[in-house]
């Protein structure tokens, strides 16, 4: 079957919206950037945050068999011995004996340098982690790592975290938290970057019950995506071939997504058997067993593991929510985003800047921003703030007229359908609660009513 491309969005289209508009700018821009090294902006960290809250919220919040936890960056240089990541995470590497530019084995072609067509030298193997010394004395014997991953610190947590909560199997430790990897092959914005963020999840099983365990994870975190409003046509499971499985997995299954450069990976939902656990207590000399009071049994629990990234879900749910529309003799560009996810909720505006006006406007923003993120905008036309908020995929408009000063009303605009209801003033923080719950623009508050219906016109 040929890839499809969504239609609407391509990355130079959303890389463009996301640096004008203030939501992800290159690192350290003013010194020339610095190589797949993303800042996120103000409109960048709230959707961030947003998307961890949401994992979090249906992870942890919503659940008796999970709990969090927020484990160092730096961990004992032993953790990566015992992991495997200090022999294993490595990519085969050659260098171009013309331009000295490096290659990925997997990227050469007819082994000549991509770039330049040079002669490459040998492979050699390039170790993905970031070292760094700690102490004062940069020697071999000071190295520590930047984790490459947030699983192991749970893993080697599992004692601890058992024995202070009194979790019985099955139960999972969840985690968000920054990783680095020094990738060879980058780009496509920030799909791929050598720092991003992880949302991890350790679930612990009894053996023989992991394969059970294993699908209800593989559905439950598809269903996640599709619950935040990501189109289900656009994403797809994708079971990895044994010779691909990572060195510690039994199983695995990717979740993808069709990115504007084809179906490519969102997350990995892995087996991993008892690996980490009897690595670990190999290598610590301390035992990460579990005693089962019903069958008075000691074994070293299965472990599933669903692995999110919080920067390619970001570019995934951007991807997903990008629209342009026809409007009048211009286009509409809107980010159909999720409530939940979108950066700001709901925007202030104030018909024009008389004073009467703008005194009513600004105690409605300060009413409003006590429960959530909103913004007040009063420069330019309406039909120019509107966009400018369909852009940033605020989800509602609050609008505020000179009719509003003698009837004590306001309208709500909706971002997705143009269409808008008149509510007074007094009933505006409900309806805007209950709207941006999912509730339809038009179901009406005590005295509100239909103001605009854009299919009608
Ligand atoms: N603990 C398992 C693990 O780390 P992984 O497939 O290497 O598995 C899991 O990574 C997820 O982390 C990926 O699906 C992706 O969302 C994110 N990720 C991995 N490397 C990344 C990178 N260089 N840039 C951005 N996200 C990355």
């Amino acid at each position: 079957m040929p890839e499809q491309v969504p239609a609407k969005v391509d990355m130079e289209k959303l890389v463009s919206l996301c640096r004008r508009r203030g939501f992800i700018f290159p690192s350290s821009e003013i010194y020339g950037g610095l190589s797949s090294c993303w800042d996120y902006g103000p409109l960048g960290v709230e959707l961030k945050q947003n998307i961890k809250q949401a994992w979090w919220r249906a992870v942890v919040q919503e659940r008796d068999d999970m709990v969090g936890l927020d484990a160092s960056i730096l961990m004992h240089p032993q953790t990566w011995e015992a992991s495997g990541h200090l022999k294993g995470f490595s990519d085969p590497m050659v260098e171009c004996k013309s331009c000295h530019l490096r290659w990925r084995v997997d990227d050469l072609k007819d082994n000549k340098c991509p770039s330049c067509g040079g002669e490459v030298t040998e492979p050699r193997l390039f170790n993905l982690m970031f070292k760094t010394f700690m102490g004062p004395v940069e020697e071999e014997a000071n190295t520590v790592y930047l984790r490459p991953e947030t699983a192991q610190g749970i893993f080697v947590n599992f004692q601890n975290v058992l024995n202070t909560t009194r979790k019985r199997l099955p139960f999972g430790i969840a985690q968000i938290g920054k990783a680095f990897r020094n990738e060879i092959t980058t780009g496509n914005f920030i799909f791929r970057s050598r720092e991003f963020e992880q949302m991890e999840i350790e679930f612990f099983v009894k053996p023989g019950t992991d394969q059970e365990w294993f699908d209800y994870w593989v559905t439950e975190r598809l269903n996640w995506y599709v619950k935040l409003g990501v189109k289900r046509e656009n994403l797809k499971l994708r079971q990895h071939a044994k010779d691909e499985l990572a060195h510690y997995a039994r199983e695995c299954y990717d979740i993808d997504y069709l990115f504007p450069m084809g179906w490519s990976e969102l997350e990995g939902i892995a087996n991993r058997g008892d690996f980490d656990l009897v690595q670990h207590a190999k290598y610590s000399g301390k035992s990460l067993e579990y005693f089962d009071e019903e069958t008075k049994e000691h074994f070293v629990p299965y472990i599933i593991e669903p692995s999110a990234g919080v920067d390619r879900s970001a570019l995934a749910f951007l991807c997903d929510a990008y629209d342009e529309e026809p409007d009048k003799e211009e286009i509409r560009v809107l980010l159909r985003l999720h409530p939940s996810l979108a950066p700001i909720k709901i925007a202030v505006l104030p018909l024009s800047r008389r004073e009467n006006l703008v005194k009513l406007a600004e105690e409605i923003y300060a009413d409003l921003r006590q429960c959530w993120m909103v913004q007040y905008d009063d420069a330019q036309s309406i039909g120019r703030r509107y966009r400018r908020q369909d852009e940033i995929g605020t989800p509602f408009c609050v609008t505020v007229d000179f009719q509003s000063l003698e009837d004590e009303q306001v309208t709500i605009r909706e971002r997705d359908t143009m269409n808008q209801i008149r509510v007074p003033i007094s009933e505006l923080k409900t309806t805007l609660a209950a709207k941006l719950s999912g509730e339809d623009l038009f179901v009406l508050p005590p005295g509100g009513q239909i103001w605009k219906e854009e299919s009608k016109k």
